[in-house]
Protein backbone atom coordinates (compact mmCIF):
# COMPACT_ATOMS: atom_id res chain seq x y z
CA UNK A 1 0.00 0.00 0.00
CA UNK A 2 1.15 3.63 -0.36
CA UNK A 3 0.80 6.47 2.36
CA UNK A 4 -2.01 7.74 -0.06
CA UNK A 5 -4.24 4.76 0.35
CA UNK A 6 -3.49 3.60 3.78
CA UNK A 7 -4.30 7.16 4.54
CA UNK A 8 -7.22 7.39 2.70
CA UNK A 9 -8.48 3.55 4.64
CA UNK A 10 -7.76 5.53 8.02
CA UNK A 11 -10.02 8.13 7.11
CA UNK A 12 -12.63 6.13 5.75
CA UNK A 13 -12.22 3.92 9.41
CA UNK A 14 -12.11 7.08 11.69
CA UNK A 15 -15.03 9.05 9.90
CA UNK A 16 -17.43 5.51 10.10
CA UNK A 17 -16.42 4.21 13.55
CA UNK A 18 -14.61 6.88 15.46
CA UNK A 19 -16.28 10.22 14.13
CA UNK A 20 -15.77 13.54 15.31
CA UNK A 21 -15.44 14.86 18.52
CA UNK A 22 -15.28 18.46 20.45
CA UNK A 23 -13.39 17.82 23.39
CA UNK A 24 -10.78 15.23 21.91
CA UNK A 25 -10.14 17.78 18.64
CA UNK A 26 -9.94 20.52 21.41
CA UNK A 27 -7.63 19.00 23.36
CA UNK A 28 -5.42 18.09 20.40
CA UNK A 29 -6.18 22.16 19.38
CA UNK A 30 -4.48 23.68 22.35
CA UNK A 31 -1.49 20.75 22.77
CA UNK A 32 -0.34 22.25 19.25
CA UNK A 33 -1.03 25.41 20.51
CA UNK A 34 1.32 25.23 23.06
CA UNK A 35 3.77 23.93 20.59
CA UNK A 36 3.67 20.57 21.54
CA UNK A 37 4.52 17.33 18.85
CA UNK A 38 1.42 16.19 17.26
CA UNK A 39 2.38 12.45 18.48
CA UNK A 40 -0.78 11.57 20.38
CA UNK A 41 -2.36 8.01 19.36
CA UNK A 42 -4.70 8.08 16.27
CA UNK A 43 -8.33 8.66 16.56
CA UNK A 44 -8.78 4.77 15.92
CA UNK A 45 -6.18 4.20 18.34
CA UNK A 46 -7.52 6.14 21.15
CA UNK A 47 -10.78 4.16 20.62
CA UNK A 48 -8.75 0.59 20.13
CA UNK A 49 -7.56 1.74 24.01
CA UNK A 50 -11.03 2.46 25.05
CA UNK A 51 -12.70 -0.37 24.32
CA UNK A 52 -9.60 -2.79 25.54
CA UNK A 53 -10.42 -0.84 28.89
CA UNK A 54 -13.80 -1.49 28.73
CA UNK A 55 -13.89 -5.07 27.42
CA UNK A 56 -11.37 -5.68 30.20
CA UNK A 57 -13.84 -4.14 32.72
CA UNK A 58 -11.18 -1.88 33.77
CA UNK A 59 -11.76 0.70 36.66
CA UNK A 60 -8.40 2.06 37.46
CA UNK A 61 -5.95 2.40 34.83
CA UNK A 62 -2.20 3.91 34.71
CA UNK A 63 -0.76 6.10 32.00
CA UNK A 64 2.56 6.57 31.84
CA UNK A 65 2.77 9.68 29.11
CA UNK A 66 -0.16 12.04 29.51
CA UNK A 67 1.14 14.63 26.95
CA UNK A 68 -2.11 17.25 25.87
CA UNK A 69 -4.20 14.21 27.49
CA UNK A 70 -5.76 12.61 24.27
CA UNK A 71 -5.61 8.64 24.96
CA UNK A 72 -6.31 10.15 28.72
CA UNK A 73 -9.54 11.25 27.67
CA UNK A 74 -10.50 8.17 25.57
CA UNK A 75 -9.20 5.76 28.73
CA UNK A 76 -11.44 8.22 31.46
CA UNK A 77 -14.10 7.78 28.88
CA UNK A 78 -14.15 3.84 29.56
CA UNK A 79 -13.90 3.55 33.23
CA UNK A 80 -17.32 3.83 35.88
CA UNK A 81 -17.34 7.25 37.65
CA UNK A 82 -16.30 5.87 40.39
CA UNK A 83 -13.15 4.64 38.27
CA UNK A 84 -9.83 6.22 38.50
CA UNK A 85 -7.11 7.14 35.42
CA UNK A 86 -3.67 8.16 37.09
CA UNK A 87 -1.43 9.58 34.15
CA UNK A 88 1.96 10.86 35.04
CA UNK A 89 3.61 13.46 33.10
CA UNK A 90 7.50 14.99 33.95
CA UNK A 91 6.58 18.74 32.65
CA UNK A 92 4.34 20.87 34.72
CA UNK A 93 3.63 22.66 31.74
CA UNK A 94 2.01 20.14 29.95
CA UNK A 95 0.39 18.56 32.84
CA UNK A 96 -1.30 21.61 33.52
CA UNK A 97 -2.20 21.99 29.63
CA UNK A 98 -4.09 18.53 30.26
CA UNK A 99 -5.72 19.14 33.29
CA UNK A 100 -7.91 22.07 31.71
CA UNK A 101 -8.17 19.45 28.97
CA UNK A 102 -10.08 16.66 31.64
CA UNK A 103 -12.28 20.06 32.66
CA UNK A 104 -13.24 20.55 29.47
CA UNK A 105 -13.81 17.05 28.38
CA UNK A 106 -16.19 16.82 31.10
CA UNK A 107 -13.28 13.48 32.65
CA UNK A 108 -11.33 15.93 35.26
CA UNK A 109 -13.00 13.98 38.31
CA UNK A 110 -11.87 10.41 36.95
CA UNK A 111 -8.52 11.65 36.47
CA UNK A 112 -5.53 12.46 38.55
CA UNK A 113 -2.07 13.71 36.85
CA UNK A 114 0.96 12.92 38.99
CA UNK A 115 3.64 15.21 37.68
CA UNK A 116 7.05 13.64 37.54
CA UNK A 117 9.18 11.48 35.56
CA UNK A 118 7.95 8.19 35.71
CA UNK A 119 10.82 6.35 37.10
CA UNK A 120 9.68 9.08 40.60
CA UNK A 121 6.06 8.67 40.37
CA UNK A 122 5.68 4.99 40.08
CA UNK A 123 7.25 3.79 43.31
CA UNK A 124 4.64 5.92 44.97
CA UNK A 125 2.08 4.20 43.92
CA UNK A 126 2.68 1.10 45.67
CA UNK A 127 0.49 1.41 48.37
CA UNK A 128 -2.94 2.08 46.42
CA UNK A 129 -4.70 -0.80 44.38
CA UNK A 130 -3.77 -2.82 41.92
CA UNK A 131 -3.97 -1.33 38.23
CA UNK A 132 -6.54 -2.96 35.99
CA UNK A 133 -5.32 -1.02 32.77
CA UNK A 134 -1.68 0.52 32.11
CA UNK A 135 -1.15 2.39 28.71
CA UNK A 136 2.93 2.65 28.00
CA UNK A 137 3.56 5.81 26.14
CA UNK A 138 6.47 8.10 27.28
CA UNK A 139 9.96 8.34 26.78
CA UNK A 140 10.94 4.04 24.90
CA UNK A 141 14.19 4.05 26.90
CA UNK A 142 12.43 3.47 29.51
CA UNK A 143 9.86 0.77 28.13
CA UNK A 144 11.41 -1.88 30.50
CA UNK A 145 11.40 0.08 33.67
CA UNK A 146 7.61 1.16 33.06
CA UNK A 147 6.85 -2.68 32.28
CA UNK A 148 8.57 -3.50 34.85
CA UNK A 149 5.74 -1.05 37.01
CA UNK A 150 2.91 -2.25 35.05
CA UNK A 151 3.83 -5.73 36.56
CA UNK A 152 4.72 -4.38 40.31
CA UNK A 153 1.30 -2.22 40.28
CA UNK A 154 -1.00 -4.65 38.47
CA UNK A 155 -2.83 -7.81 39.40
CA UNK A 156 -2.91 -11.38 37.54
CA UNK A 157 -5.38 -10.11 34.41
CA UNK A 158 -3.71 -6.72 33.85
CA UNK A 159 -4.19 -5.33 30.15
CA UNK A 160 -1.01 -3.81 29.39
CA UNK A 161 -0.71 -1.84 25.79
CA UNK A 162 2.76 0.05 24.65
CA UNK A 163 2.73 2.26 22.26
CA UNK A 164 4.71 2.93 19.24
CA UNK A 165 6.49 -0.20 18.53
CA UNK A 166 6.76 -0.89 15.18
CA UNK A 167 9.02 2.82 14.70
CA UNK A 168 8.39 2.82 10.90
CA UNK A 169 9.87 -0.56 10.57
CA UNK A 170 13.19 0.37 12.38
CA UNK A 171 11.60 -2.01 15.40
CA UNK A 172 12.81 -4.80 13.10
CA UNK A 173 17.00 -3.51 12.35
CA UNK A 174 18.83 -5.82 15.09
CA UNK A 175 21.89 -3.34 14.39
CA UNK A 176 19.89 0.18 14.79
CA UNK A 177 21.52 2.59 17.18
CA UNK A 178 18.65 4.81 17.88
CA UNK A 179 18.07 4.90 21.27
CA UNK A 180 14.26 4.68 21.68
CA UNK A 181 13.81 2.23 18.77
CA UNK A 182 16.30 0.56 21.19
CA UNK A 183 14.34 0.70 24.02
CA UNK A 184 11.24 -0.39 22.46
CA UNK A 185 13.31 -3.84 21.68
CA UNK A 186 14.04 -4.27 24.84
CA UNK A 187 10.90 -3.71 25.90
CA UNK A 188 9.07 -6.60 23.79
CA UNK A 189 12.01 -9.01 24.37
CA UNK A 190 11.24 -8.85 28.04
CA UNK A 191 7.41 -8.96 27.37
CA UNK A 192 8.63 -12.49 25.34
CA UNK A 193 11.13 -13.68 28.46
CA UNK A 194 9.46 -12.15 31.46
CA UNK A 195 7.19 -14.82 32.79
CA UNK A 196 5.10 -11.98 34.40
CA UNK A 197 3.54 -11.60 30.90
CA UNK A 198 2.07 -12.98 27.27
CA UNK A 199 1.80 -10.61 24.94
CA UNK A 200 1.67 -10.05 21.15
CA UNK A 201 2.13 -6.71 19.02
CA UNK A 202 0.70 -5.53 15.35
CA UNK A 203 1.83 -2.75 13.22
CA UNK A 204 -0.52 -0.27 12.86
CA UNK A 205 -0.87 2.01 9.70
CA UNK A 206 -2.70 4.83 10.59
CA UNK A 207 -2.89 8.85 10.45
CA UNK A 208 0.59 9.00 12.78
CA UNK A 209 2.11 7.16 10.05
CA UNK A 210 3.79 3.26 9.96
CA UNK A 211 3.77 2.22 13.58
CA UNK A 212 2.53 -0.49 16.10
CA UNK A 213 1.28 -1.31 19.44
CA UNK A 214 2.07 -4.47 21.26
CA UNK A 215 -0.62 -6.18 24.23
CA UNK A 216 0.23 -8.00 26.88
CA UNK A 217 -1.69 -9.44 29.89
CA UNK A 218 -0.45 -9.67 33.23
CA UNK A 219 0.22 -13.54 34.25
CA UNK A 220 2.03 -12.90 37.39
CA UNK A 221 2.67 -10.07 39.89
CA UNK A 222 5.84 -8.66 41.37
CA UNK A 223 9.53 -8.16 40.86
CA UNK A 224 11.84 -9.74 38.94
C1 LIG B 1 7.13 9.76 19.60
C2 LIG B 1 6.56 9.36 20.78
C3 LIG B 1 5.30 8.82 20.79
O1 LIG B 1 4.72 8.39 21.93
C4 LIG B 1 4.56 8.72 19.61
O2 LIG B 1 3.31 8.19 19.69
C5 LIG B 1 5.12 9.12 18.42
C6 LIG B 1 6.41 9.65 18.41
C7 LIG B 1 8.50 10.32 19.61
O3 LIG B 1 9.06 10.46 20.69
O4 LIG B 1 9.00 10.63 18.54
MG1 LIG C 1 2.98 7.26 21.55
Amino acid sequence: PTPETWRRVDAYFSETLVGHDEALEAAVADQEAAGLPPIEVAPVNGKLLHLLARMSGARRVLEIGTLGGYSTIWLARAVPDDGRVVTIEAEPRIAELARRNFERAGVAHKVEVRVGRGEHVLPTLTGEEPFDFVFIDADKESNTLYLDWAARLGHPGTVVVVDNVGRGGEVANPATTVSNVIGTQRGLEMLARDPRFDATALQTLDAKGWDGVAIAIVTAVGGT
